[in-house]
């Protein structure tokens, strides 16, 4: 017999149920025996299993079934949650990366319970360097460091001196709020320019860098957060050459980057010639965001003091989440993974943008978001976003209001942001259409309360 043939039929196994999730599967000799096949044909249907996650290998002991979470688990029924920023727990590989996790102490021993290097374990640092490379970042393990999330490396770069001595941070309006709150903790002056579906103002960015004491502009050019969108190349390839004409550094929050769907779109990091562009990297959203990893790409005139940072800060990251990530970007777990997510992501961005073109018409605008997990949604002026939010709270749907993305000097959006992370298809679909439905109960509410308080006064 062939070992498609096994594989199939194994697999149908598995999926019908017939074999058990967390079952042991019956030993090489045991399925030759069954299936009258040599013990290679065995051992190739199971290889192939393997690669698909259906199964895993304990060793010493056999083959298991893969258990998958439904993909309800740790979503409260009913909630629809477009708030969301953190991947989907039932489309996380909980058991791949388990299984990572244990074969990360199997193979890194005492190395993972004790104190570490502050940049990161070195073959780690090897192995982003390669990943890197595929998104046009060519960078030597030595300017890399592994940073508990990339929100610390945003926060020790905010924290720290910069060699231009200059000390405001030059924001995008909207902006992510993680790097707002950390201004306004560490009492950093913040300046905002603005950001538009049609990305920014090269003119109005030249002017913020030769007339202000700006340190780094911190910047989201994919997918960014909240609007989805990105920047284009010649905004990007502008920003690298302001950056080294006006001696302004460049922070780049690459967040998405293993979601990126255009092989073309390349990093302000790959256009840099001047060493300004710090590179910033997260796992969270391809991997469990609580192994908290990151990575920082610097200048070479920067490593050493970001290194001190990094290291007064926490010692180094974790060794056992460094070790996981090792073991998944070096085996292909990982890539395989953001592929899936890619896949799944972009479906339901489709399914959004039909649902808002279907039922949010009049006045309503969603953001092209060409991929990645958010979306911005700008409500019709009669409509505050603030308000038909806490509505929609009443009805289990949760929505995030752009308002807190923005400096209290600058004007704010009437607008949020629409999360895909969290919601499939269906939910999408149906919790536009409740949204729909509450916008219309809350104007005809307020058509009713015009009409009593008319009444009244005229009483
Ligand atoms: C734009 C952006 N940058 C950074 C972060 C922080 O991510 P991490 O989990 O890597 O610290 C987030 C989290 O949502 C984000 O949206």
């Amino acid at each position: 017999m062939k070992y498609e043939n096994v594989k199939n039929d194994l697999k149908q196994q598995i999926n019908s149920g017939a074999i058990k999730p967390g079952s042991k599967l019956p030993s090489i000799r045991e399925l030759s025996v069954q299936w009258k096949c040599s013990k290679n044909t065995v051992i190739r249907a199971i290889d192939e299993l393997e690669k698909e996650h259906l199964i895993y290998s304990v060793p010493k002991s056999g083959y298991y079934v893969i258990v998958r979470p439904s993909k309800s688990e740790g979503r409260p029924e009913g909630r629809i949650d477009f708030a969301a920023a953190s991947p989907d727990p039932g489309i996380i590989p909980y058991e791949e990366i388990g299984h990572g996790l244990n074969r990360a102490v199997q193979l890194y021993g005492d190395r993972l319970f004790t104190y570490g290097d502050p940049l990161g374990f070195l073959s780690l640092r090897e192995t982003i360097s390669q990943h890197m490379a595929v998104s046009q970042i060519f960078a030597e393990p030595e300017r890399i460091c592994i940073v508990s999330g990339s929100q610390q490396a945003l926060h020790l770069l905010a924290s720290m001196p910069f060699p231009n001595g200059k000390s405001a941070i030059l924001v995008e309006q909207p902006c992510y709020t993680g790097m707002l709150r950390i201004m306004s903790l560490l009492g950093v002056t913040p300046i905002g320019i603005a950001r538009t579906e049609s990305g920014l103002d090269l003119d109005e960015l030249e002017r913020h860098f030769r007339n202000n004491s700006i340190k780094f502009f911190y910047t989201v050019p994919r997918y960014h957060n909240p609007l989805g969108t990105s920047l284009s190349r010649l905004e990007k390839e502008t920003i690298a050459s302001l950056a080294e004409k006006y001696d302004v550094y460049i922070v780049e929050d690459d967040y998405l980057a293993d979601l990126e769907t255009d092989s073309k779109a390349d990093p302000i990091c790959s256009y840099d010639h001047s060493g300004r562009v710090i590179y910033i990297r997260s796992f969270s959203k391809i991997m469990l965001p609580g192994l908290r990893l990151g990575a920082a790409v610097l200048p070479a005139s920067l490593i050493t003091l970001f290194r001190m940072y990094k290291s007064s800060s926490d010692l180094s990251t974790s060794a056992l989440s460094q070790a996981a990530l090792e073991i998944h970007l070096g085996s292909g777990l990982f890539q395989r993974h953001a592929a899936r997510m890619r896949d799944r992501y972009g479906i339901r961005m489709k399914a959004l943008q039909k649902a808002c073109s279907q039922y949010l018409n009049e006045g309503f605008r969603l953001s092209k978001s060409a991929g990645g997990i958010f979306a911005q949604l700008e409500l019709p002026d009669h409509l505050v976003a603030e308000e038909l939010a806490a509505a929609l709270r009443q009805k289990d749907v949760y929505v995030f209001p752009t308002m807190q993305c923005y400096l209290p000097s600058m004007e704010s959006a009437n607008s949020w942001r629409l999360s895909i992370i969290r919601t499939n298809e269906l939910e999408i679909e149906h919790g536009i259409r409740i949204i729909r439905q509450t916008a219309d109960e809350l104007m005809s509410q307020r058509r009713t309360n015009k009409f009593s308080r008319s009444a009244i006064t005229w009483i």
